[in-house]
């Protein structure tokens, strides 16, 4: 079988920000810490964490779209080369696109269709533009239309076209399905698997670990900007194949899993506590969680747990 080819690969991605407490004092808030991952050709990985679990910096950190607060360290490379800012500059909105996470990525005041085809107005990008639309369930009527006139699932399937107009080979997908009831949602995420399945390394972030579960290959958990686990996507069929107390929890959270909520929450990051974040809901801790916690390959998947290898 021929090995297939990294597209996007992320070591080490750490992300701190410099804020002023009361004007004058400087302190660096650690968003995201020790972060690794791959996507290959053809496959669909899935960022799943909940809210401020650092899934959108992730995002904007390899898209070089990081905010001017902002500085990170790790390695980024796309086909094997280290994503420079300059390379990145050439493959953004071409090779490597964002389908973003806010809709506010769309200008108000410019009618779709010259959104998706960019300015472009010649009759080749016009047809092709047309062609992105009626593929993702669209006709040329929403070309017309400003984007206060387009409802929530029009809107996802416009940003998802305006995306893969470059027939991307990495696309990047932040929350693409809020707002959309279920039947949209798993629409839009079909469209991903799609592009996948076409041979692009689709990066799909979101926090809904059922709805990945349905077109994922494989899934990357967040905590507290950290990643703890990556599994396949058939390892969630039993809880005994997850390797982290926290996916395990995920896993006893899902409704056809009893809805079982674990007590307690994700800290706020400048409440990390050091070494493991989720040491202080877990039912495993031990005096060791408290140091720092590698990041190590455990039977086929990736986990950050003093305890995995022992479970
Ligand atoms: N511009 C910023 N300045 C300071 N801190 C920031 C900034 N942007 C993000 N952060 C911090 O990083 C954390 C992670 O943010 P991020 O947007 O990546 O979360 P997320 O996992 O995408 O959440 P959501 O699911 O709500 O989109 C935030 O909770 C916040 O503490
Ligand atoms: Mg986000």
């Amino acid at each position: 079988m021929e090995e297939k080819k990294t597209v996007l690969s992320v070591k080490n991605l750490s992300v701190s920000f410099t804020q002023y407490e009361r004007w004058i004092q400087r302190t660096t808030l650690l968003a995201v810490k020790d972060v690794s991952l791959t996507v290959r050709e053809g496959e669909l990985v899935a960022v799943v964490g909940s809210s401020g679990s650092g899934k959108s910096l992730l995002a904007h950190s390899v898209l070089g779209i990081l905010p001017y607060n902002a500085s990170w360290s790790g390695e980024i490379s796309y086909y094997g080369e280290r994503l420079t800012e300059k390379r990145m500059e050439k493959l953004r909105g071409k090779e490597i696109v964002l389908v973003p996470q806010s809709v506010s990525y769309l200008d108000p005041l410019m009618k779709a269709g010259p959104q998706i085809r960019k300015g472009k107005r010649d009759q080749g990008s016009r047809s092709e533009s047309l062609q992105t639309l009626r593929r993702y369930g669209l006709d040329e009527t929403v070309e017309k239309l400003y984007p206060f006139e387009l409802s929530g699932g029009m809107t996802r399937r416009i940003l998802i076209s305006t995306a893969v107009m470059e027939k991307p080979k990495l696309v990047i997908a932040d929350e693409p399905t809020p707002g959309l009831h279920l039947e949209a949602a798993k629409r839009v995420l079909s469209h991903f698997r799609e592009m996948a399945d076409e041979g692009a390394g689709v990066l799909l972030i979101t926090h809904d670990l059922e709805l990945a579960l349905e077109v994922a290959d494989r899934i990357v958990v967040f905590y507290a900007g950290t990643s703890v686990e990556e599994a396949f996507a058939a390892d969630f069929r039993e809880e005994r194949f997850l390797r982290h107390p926290y996916s395990r929890a995920l896993y006893r959270a899902m409704p056809e899993h009893g809805f079982c909520a674990a007590p307690g929450a994700q800290p706020y990051l400048k409440d990390r506590p050091s070494g493991c974040p989720y040491a202080p809901r877990c039912e495993l801790q031990e005096a060791r969680c408290s140091r720092e916690v590698e990041y190590v390959g455990l039977k086929d998947g990736m986990v950050r747990c003093v305890k995995a290898e022992e479970g």
